[in-house]
């Protein structure tokens, strides 16, 4: 191999299984009142904490229940969408239940509809709600891009048409006999897909919790719909969260949500997307199977999927090839389980949407990370080992080593070096271990990560946009040197090619530069903006994504950092914890470098050659930035007609930053 035709072949290939990331949004209910730190109430909410998950799935999926006495009675309501996996569904509720206790500190009232692969509720309260329809607090988003105008009225109708038929169906479902008939939580539940012209099909999904009347059920989604057609006509998808209700549509398949609709053929995927932009290579890229897409949502997500459609001859004549050299990488089967002890519960590191990551000692001694793929994720065995053989021959100090991998039947297993640190969200995110992080540290973090992301762009045999660059994905080792991971939404460019395009984007909100969630674009440019956004954090301390409040244009991270910059106050953003033992000339500088890297516009940012340079040289000036790159999905006036926005909690997709990844492959 090595002839970039076939690299580029190659690649889009899923080998790695992101952490599962809750994308969620937490509504914490204000009007409900508040209640003090330690006490009863807390307890008893943290009680719930501890034991809903393992209710909801002990209850086929439903459960409603209640700690603790008078005042400092919790009501609380645990489901999972029916039909889930009892371990999924406990996951997610666990995940969405730790996600609204964190956030809502101290509301005595608060509810998340949350999910990846699939839909799971949690609301707490301290009245009972059991058979009360709730219609308040909403939190709506909704998709960013409008529907094209020439073909609003058409699509209008199929919209209508789809909505009316499933709020019959939704509010008039008794429980179904059919496999999922067994829980509660398929009471109320409704999935459908129409075709409509240019944009394929519209995907739909509604439920309501089962303890309200079918009456209140069809009230409250209807006055979703209501509120989208008032709010957000015209726009490319929406998600309505209502404590007692869920309606959510899109122009593609959500959550994974549609498992047994026929994707039909493309036709135009991205209407917007200035089709001068797009390339040969798009052609082969609309053909990709599955997962999640294009200008995303931050409630619930990540989809996974992969699929294969390519070249066919020209593949097959590549795999007699590798096959061979991929040999050399793998392990036997038996000799990780020893590894791991069995794929024991104690040598388990995390777990993530497609599989788990297990610590495993080999033979010779060597201290290794396997992750486990769920057997679901549709990775074709020769892909997988293809794709493994691209990934095994890059070596970087600063990129995470893949040793090699074990394939056997439906097992596919991934074996890393194993990386003693955890990852650099989990120091630089919590007030007590940042502390650990001085400056000396982040300088060569920051250096680290640099290194790394110049050896996938350049210094490689091959030409790598990693994609998903995020404080979660970077490594640390015992001396603290970053290791970039995570290569599951890689691509590999041809070496004359600077652009890429997919109609499907993959990442992480906040993390993605404006033309990549817009138009899809990626390229050099896109890992540059991604890291321009960790130095901002690095340096703060603060996620991108902790800036929720609309205070003006500030909404996250890099808009704060442009009002510092225009208040001449950079200073400002250092954490205090490495004031005092930084110079500040060299930190203010770093932030500079940031802001230069989340620019706007992709040619406006430099290379990471010229970055690197800069990094590294004090003497060499930077220019002035101009306003970075972001933008914003409900500007006020003129998305809400009619509406003050101070009084809506709307967000847009790309505004309300998440930690979600949306991972989505699109083989070519
Ligand atoms: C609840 O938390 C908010 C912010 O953390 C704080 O301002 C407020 O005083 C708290 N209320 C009570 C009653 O503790
Ligand atoms: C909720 O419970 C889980 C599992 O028991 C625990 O890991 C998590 O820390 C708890 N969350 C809070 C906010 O206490
Ligand atoms: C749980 O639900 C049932 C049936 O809807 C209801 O009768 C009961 O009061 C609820 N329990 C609590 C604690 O709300
Ligand atoms: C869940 O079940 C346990 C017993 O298994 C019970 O003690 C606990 O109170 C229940 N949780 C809720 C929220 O009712
Ligand atoms: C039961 O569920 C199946 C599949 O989801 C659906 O086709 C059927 O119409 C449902 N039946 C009723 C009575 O809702
Ligand atoms: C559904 O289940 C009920 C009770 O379990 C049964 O009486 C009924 O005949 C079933 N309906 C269908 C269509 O299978
Ligand atoms: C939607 O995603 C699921 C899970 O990834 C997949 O099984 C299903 O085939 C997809 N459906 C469509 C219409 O693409
Ligand atoms: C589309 O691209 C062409 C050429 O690159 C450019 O002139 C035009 O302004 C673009 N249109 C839009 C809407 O971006």
């Amino acid at each position: 191999m090595g002839k970039k035709s076939s690299v580029s072949i190659l690649c889009f290939i899923l080998i790695s299984f992101s952490p599962i990331f809750v994308s969620a949004q937490q509504t914490c209910d204000e009007a409900s009142g508040t209640f003090k730190p330690n006490s009863p109430y807390e307890k008893n909410r943290l009680l719930i904490n501890s034991t809903l998950a393992s209710n909801v799935t002990a209850h086929a999926g439903y459960f409603n229940g209640s700690i603790g006495v008078g005042l400092d009675r919790v009501y609380a309501l645990g489901m999972c969408a029916p039909g889930a996996e009892p371990q999924a569904c406990s996951h997610c509720v666990q995940a969405a239940s730790d996600s609204l206790l964190s956030t809502c500190l101290n509301q005595t009232e608060a509810f998340v509809w949350s999910g990846d692969e699939f839909l799971c509720l949690v609301r707490y309260s301290s009245k009972s709600f059991s058979g009360v329809l709730a219609l308040e607090p909403i939190t709506p988003f909704y998709n960013v891009m409008d529907v094209r105008k020439e073909n609003q009225k058409e699509f209008d109708s199929v919209l209508d048409g789809l909505v009316l038929r499933m709020i019959t169906r939704v509010s008039s479902s008794e429980r179904n006999n059919s496999s999922t008939s067994l829980s509660l939580s398929g009471k109320y539940y409704a999935k459908d897909v129409a075709p409509v012209p240019v944009y394929r099909n519209i995907l739909m999904l509604m439920q309501c919790t089962p303890d309200i009347s079918s009456k209140d059920c069809s009230l409250c989604l209807e006055s979703s719909v209501d509120y989208y057609k008032k709010v957000y006509h015209g726009k490319r998808g929406v998600i309505m969260l209502r404590p007692s209700c869920f309606f959510r549509w899109e122009l593609y398949n959500f959550s994974g949500a549609f498992d047994h609709i026929n994707d039909p053929p493309p036709l135009l995927d991205s209407p917007s997307v200035n089709l001068t932009d797009i390339t040969k290579k798009d052609k082969n890229i609309s053909r990709g199977v599955v997962a999640a897409i294009v200008v995303v949502i931050v409630v619930i997500i990540v989809l996974i999927s992969v699929g294969m459609f390519m070249f066919k001859r020209r593949k097959k004549k590549q795999d007699i090839q590798l096959s061979t050299e991929a040999e050399s990488v793998q392990f036997g089967f038996k000799t990780i389980e020893a590894a791991t002890g069995n794929f024991s519960e104690a040598n388990k590191l995390g777990a993530g949407g497609f599989g788990e990551v297990y610590k495993g000692i080999l033979m010779n001694g060597t201290e290794v990370a396997v992750k486990k793929h769920s057997k679901t994720a549709g990775q074709g065995e020769r892909e997988f080992k293809n794709e493994v053989v691209v990934v095994a021959r890059l070596q970087h100090i600063n990129l995470v080593r893949l040793l090699g991998f074990s394939l056997q039947g439906e097992e596919k297993l991934l074996v890393y070096e194993f990386v003693p640190n955890k990852s650099l969200d989990y120091f630089l995110f919590d007030a007590s271990k940042r502390v650990q992080l001085d400056w000396t540290v982040r300088h060569n973090i920051i250096g680290g990560i640099s290194r790394g992301i110049l050896y996938l762009h350049q210094d490689s045999r091959l030409k790598i946009i990693h994609r998903d660059l995020k404080a979660s994905n970077i490594l640390l080792d015992a001396d603290m040197n970053p290791k970039i991971a995570d290569f599951g939404t890689a691509r590999i460019f041809g070496m004359n090619q600077t652009v890429g395009n997919t109609s499907r984007v993959v990442g992480t909100f906040g993390y993605m530069p404006p033309e990549y969630v817009i138009h899809g674009q990626f390229s050099m440019k896109s890992d540059v903006y991604s890291f321009g956004v960790m130095i901002l954090e690095i340096i703060s301390g603060k996620k991108n994504s902790s800036f929720r409040q609309m205070d003006g244009l500030v909404n996250n991270l890099v808009t704060y950092v442009w009002r510092l910059w225009e208040n001449k106050s950079l200073p400002d953003l250092v954490d205090p914890g490495i004031k005092e033992d930084s110079n500040i000339d060299e930190v203010v500088r770093y932030i500079h470098i940031g802001l230069l890297c989340v620019q706007g516009n992709p040619a406006d940012r430099p290379k990471m050659s010229t970055i690197q340079q800069m990094l590294t040289t004090s003497s060499i000036s930077l220019p002035v930035p101009l306003p970075p790159g972001f933008f914003f999905g409900n500007r006020p006036g003129t998305t809400m007609s009619g509406l003050d926005p101070s009084q809506s909690s709307s967000k847009s997709y790309t505004c309300s930053v998440d930690e979600a990844t949306i991972t989505d492959v699109n083989p070519r």
